[in-house]
């Protein structure tokens, strides 16, 4: 695994999701909520199969961070991507990080071909 800096801290602004592209092709959503807290998801809605995530809406559900989407509104855990209205449905989760203002998010290695 290693770390894949995204983008400053002052660039994602609090309660706002950003969209980014991993090396290996994965879309992500990267959301700074109001506490400062940093989550990242797959960008990839599962329901309406569309990259729309990093535009969902964030929130808690009994304080627990959420994002739902801006699709069809399924409300997902931004921790473990679980979905909360569907079970068995979740979105990819990423490691995030923040050192010396940048963000980084958590990727498996390239695999060489
Ligand atoms: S939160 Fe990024 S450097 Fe402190």
């Amino acid at each position: 695994m290693s770390w894949e800096p995204i983008c400053a801290l002052e660039q994602l602004t609090p309660e706002r999701g950003r969209a980014a592209l991993l090396p290996d092709g994965t879309q992500v959503a990267l959301f700074r909520t109001r506490d400062d807290d940093l989550f990242a998801v797959e960008n990839l809605d599962p329901f309406s199969n569309a990259y729309v995530m990093s535009r969902g809406i964030l929130g808690d559900r009994a304080g627990t961070p959420t994002v739902a989407s801006p699709m069809y509104k399924q409300v997902f855990d931004l921790a473990t991507g679980e979905c909360k209205d569907a079970e068995r449905v979740r979105l990819r989760t990423f490691e995030v990080s923040c050192r010396d203002g940048v963000v980084a998010v958590r990727v498996p290695e390239a695999v060489p071909v």
